[in-house]
């Protein structure tokens, strides 16, 4: 380990999606065990840390984003003495193991909402939000829920509204009450002092709301298809001024073990993903930056994004990129299987930590999901609108064998109809597949420094193509990669195409020499070593 880079600088992160990962038990649903009886294959795959969605009690009405009781485990995953068992497993291979921590809202079970909702008087009211209602009887004010409808439900009881950003059974906390503050970081110190490595924290610029509770404007852009809640900006429910306090009380706590780190779930443009440092660096360790996922597959809208971003990081920002994630649609639907592997290529030689999606190393595709067989709240409160996520979340493909290895019982979503094809087991000893292409991408990726935390600097190119360096000491790699669909030369002004190339997105140029200029497939990247003397 560099004594200038700490773990998850260097690092590769990869999402495992527990419900869907491996079932050890044959009820459907993966669990823990199953992520245990798997690390071999993360550990072969060449990554550095693993992050698990949520794994706590949970009704399970958000998959397990609705938490009724933050330090245990859920049966449905396993128990606590599973889960310690797994920390070890996964720390004797040399891997980390990074946690969900979702201290915007809880489960409307949670024996904390429970009080909360008893009484107006009760200790525990204000733990979470809760309004009177407006003078004519209906919410509070305007703002919207994220999955459809308004983000306030009367309760009958108390007489009051209470806020959930997301589903009712979400209730936000009160992050101004300091009793919540406290109780929350000491979750943090539980699973912190079991030795977790990390938390990624959900929805972490939503957890403080205007104090005036004012009305959202309206969102002038907003037209049918979008999703329901972008018909108001969500200017006064998140991105509050205040939430930076809070982070930095969060991050005391995590230096207070060392090594640790949080890494921020945030949907913000640039120049506001990077307030989330905090001053002087007292914020996340790393604001997702989903600009991958977000953005239009083109060349020069990636090529000024990458630059824009390098040029926002404050100082002591270290940058990261994501190619998907449980909420967003599979990178292979998104760009196409090809350009999926390109995509590969930028994740994994862009300058910042990636962090990958489970299945995506073997090209997983979205699956349709039948309307009888549909999972996620999102789809069933706003149906048609593509916005469900059940099609990226079904279970891993290990093998062709029944339900693709995942589990002996039915699972809990159905599997892709090409799982007998697009599998581990087949791709492992495959040559030219898309998992021996991440393989491969790990591999060079964790024996060059350049490539690890080298600097980055973006070569001028056109078209469809993008080109950049990355470069350590004396050691340098020019990338060249094809976001199209057509062969191309890439020629540069300065005399930078000289070396020898060390990966193709096609496997299969391994060594070949290129001297002022280099040839493209459609859809095919190329990482080109350097020769010494040609070093810029
Ligand atoms: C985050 C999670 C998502 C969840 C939501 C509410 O965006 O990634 O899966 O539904 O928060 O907790």
């Amino acid at each position: 380990m560099s004594a200038t880079h700490e773990w998850w600088q260097r690092g590769v992160i990869y999402q495992i999606y527990p419900r869907s990962f491996q079932d050890s038990n044959g009820d459907g649903v993966g669990d823990l065990r199953g992520v245990r009886d798997r690390l071999d294959y993360i550990k072969w795959l060449g990554v550095d840390a693993i992050w698990i969605s949520p794994i706590y009690p949970s009704p399970m009405a958000d998959f397990g984003y609705d938490i009724s009781n933050y330090i245990d485990i859920d049966p449905i995953f396993g128990t606590l003495v599973e889960f310690d068992e797994l920390l070890a497993e996964t720390h004797r291979r040399g891997l980390k193991l990074i946690l969900d921590f979702v201290p915007n809202h809880t489960s409307d079970q949670h024996p904390w909402f429970q009080a909360s909702r008893s009484s107006r008087d009760n200790p525990k009211h204000d733990w979470y939000i809760w309004k009177d209602p407006a003078p004519d009887g209906g919410p509070p004010n305007n703002w919207l829920s994220n999955f459809g409808g308004k983000a306030w439900t009367l309760d009958e009881r108390t007489g009051q509204y209470y806020y959930h950003a997301f589903l009712k059974q979400q209730p936000d906390l009160n992050w101004r009450n300091p009793e919540v503050k406290e109780a929350m970081l000491d979750v943090l110190r539980f699973w912190l002092d079991r030795g977790v490595d990390g938390f990624r924290v959900d929805v972490i610029w939503h957890i403080v709301k205007d104090e005036e509770f004012r009305d959202n404007p309206l969102n002038p852009e907003y037209g049918p298809g979008q999703p329901p809640h972008h018909e108001v900006l969500a200017t006064y429910s998140t991105d509050r001024p205040e939430v930076h306090d809070i982070i930095a009380r969060m991050r005391g706590v995590f230096d207070a073990y060392g090594e640790r780190m949080m890494v921020g779930e945030i949907y913000l443009p640039v120049e506001r993903l990077v307030t989330y440092y905090g001053a002087h660096g007292s914020g996340v360790h790393l604001p997702f930056n989903f600009q991958l996922i977000n953005l239009p597959w083109n060349a020069r809208t990636i090529e000024r994004a990458v630059e824009n971003y390098e040029a926002a990081l404050p100082p002591y920002g270290w940058p990261n990129w994501v190619l998907g994630n449980h909420d967003q649609p599979r990178i292979a639907s998104r760009v196409g299987s090809a350009q999926a592997r390109v995509a590969a290529m930028l994740l994994l030689t862009l300058r910042g930590t990636p962090t990958m999606y489970f299945g995506d190393e073997i090209g997983m595709h979205n699956v349709p999901i039948p309307p009888h067989l549909v999972q996620d709240p999102f789809e069933k409160n706003a149906p048609g609108l593509g916005l469900g996520r059940d099609p990226q979340r079904t279970p891993m493909q290990w093998s062709s064998e029944v339900n693709a290895g995942f589990s002996r019982a039915q699972p809990w979503l159905p599997l892709a109809d090409d799982y007998a094809r697009v599998n581990v087991e087949t791709q492992r000893d495959d040559p030219q597949s898309m998992l021996t292409l991440y393989r491969r991408l790990l591999a060079l990726r964790r024996s060059e420094p350049a490539l690890e935390i080298g600097q980055y600097r973006p070569i001028p190119a056109e078209g469809d193509i993008l080109a950049y360096l990355r470069s350590r000491k004396d050691r340098q790699f020019l990338m060249v990669v094809n976001l199209g669909g057509h062969e191309c030369a890439y020629q540069a002004e300065m005399p930078i195409v000289h070396g020898r190339i060390a990966l193709s997105t096609h496997l299969d140029r391994q060594g070949e020499e290129v001297q002022g200029s280099v040839k493209l497939r459609p859809d095919e990247g190329v990482i080109i070593e350097r020769g010494e003397s040609h070093l810029v």
